[in-house]
């Protein structure tokens, strides 16, 4: 399946709404979050388009003022595009840009259940550095990860600014 990264935008809500009901059972956004997500200054949401510019994943970056360490704030892809390494590929261009932006490191909260994600995020290099109790709605406790980022590397999003 051909697909492109581009940046998100505000018009570009809807489609990621439908996409986390897909893809979450819990803890999911709202409309109101995401079109403030996709339109705040602070962060930088990746979007994964099919050729016939379906939706199919998505990740969100949070930055902080004089903070070296951007978040991995939202991250997923439409399960019937899993496992053909787009995840990785998602991954990868958000790390590339969060270095762009200067951010030494890349931290994220995973849930203790999340064997894929957790098994994702280990080969790329996080760490699992603390266990959060309770972190969940549903009880479910988190991982904090995070991995440092190191040299520029070039990206392959297209570019929609
Ligand atoms: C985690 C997620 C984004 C991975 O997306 P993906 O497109 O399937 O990822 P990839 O195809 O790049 O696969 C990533 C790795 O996971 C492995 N993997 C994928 N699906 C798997 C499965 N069901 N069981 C075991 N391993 C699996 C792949 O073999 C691959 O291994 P590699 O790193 O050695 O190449 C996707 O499963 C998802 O959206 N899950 C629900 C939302 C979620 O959990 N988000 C993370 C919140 S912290």
């Amino acid at each position: 399946m051909l697909r492109t990264l581009r940046p998100g935008q505000p018009a570009d809500c809807d489609a990621l709404y439908r996409l986390e009901e897909r893809c979450f059972e819990g803890d999911r956004f709202s409309r109101r979050q995401l079109a403030h997500l996709l339109s705040r200054a602070n962060a930088r949401t990746l979007i994964a388009v099919t050729d016939d510019q379906r939706v199919i994943g998505y990740g969100t970056l949070l930055f902080r003022r004089n903070s070296r360490t951007a978040r991995l704030y939202s991250f997923c892809v439409d399960p019937e595009a899993r496992g053909s390494g787009l995840g990785r590929e998602l991954l990868q261009a958000l790390e590339a840009a969060a270095r762009e932006r200067g951010s030494q490191r890349l931290a994220l909260e995973v849930r203790a259940d999340n064997r894929v994600a957790m098994g994702l995020y280990r080969r790329m290099g996080f760490v699992a550095h603390r266990w959060l109790d309770d972190y969940y709605a549903d009880g479910c406790a988190a991982w904090r990860m995070d991995k440092r980022l190191d040299a520029i590397e070039a990206t392959n999003v297209a570019s929609a600014e």
